[in-house]
């Protein structure tokens, strides 16, 4: 299975998590590519100038979306991403977000219920979901986010 891990990533935690989980996918012989979406402009509002890199999706059987938590919501730049894509039918797709606060309804869910209506909107077939609460449990969240991800994939 070619397995595509999008994620946006402002000061490294999202992405450091999604490192982690492709080298678990890989080593289940999963073919898996790791690609960032960035934005034209680095400010948080950066959203205004556009993206510099929206992966493409359409060669991927599953894909995994991962984005932090920005004021209890998806950051702009990552709706204005999958805003973009023109459709996700047909594809097993995973979500996971990384959030400073303890607690997945401090933010967490809302953006996690935000990515999969974005992602069932445009056909995707969502499997699975996580959040990672970075001051709480961070450890234990990875590895089981991983351990979840990986049995998804089989
Ligand atoms: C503009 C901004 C808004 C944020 N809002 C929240 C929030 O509402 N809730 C929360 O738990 N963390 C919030 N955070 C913290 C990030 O979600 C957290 O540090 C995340 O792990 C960062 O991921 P990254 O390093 O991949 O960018 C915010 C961070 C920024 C920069």
């Amino acid at each position: 299975m070619k397995i595509g891990i999008i994620v946006f990533s402002h000061t490294g935690n999202t992405l450091s998590v999604a490192e982690k989980l492709q080298a678990k996918l890989t080593a289940a012989s999963h073919s898996v590519q790791l690609e960032q979406v960035t934005a034209a402009e680095e400010s948080p509002r950066a959203e205004k100038a556009g993206l510099r890199n929206a992966p493409d999706t359409s060669s991927y059987d599953m894909l995994i979306f991962a984005t932090p938590v920005w004021a209890f919501s998806l950051p702009p730049v990552m709706k204005l991403y999958l805003d973009q894509i023109p459709t996700l039918k047909g594809k097993a797709v995973g979500c996971f977000v990384t959030q400073t606060f303890p607690f997945p309804w401090m933010g967490g869910n809302r953006t996690i219920r935000q990515m999969v209506s974005a992602c069932e909107a445009l056909g995707g077939n969502v499997f699975h979901t996580a959040v990672i609460n970075w001051t709480r449990g961070r450890e234990t969240s990875i590895a089981q986010l991983s351990e979840d991800f990986s049995k998804a994939g089989k």
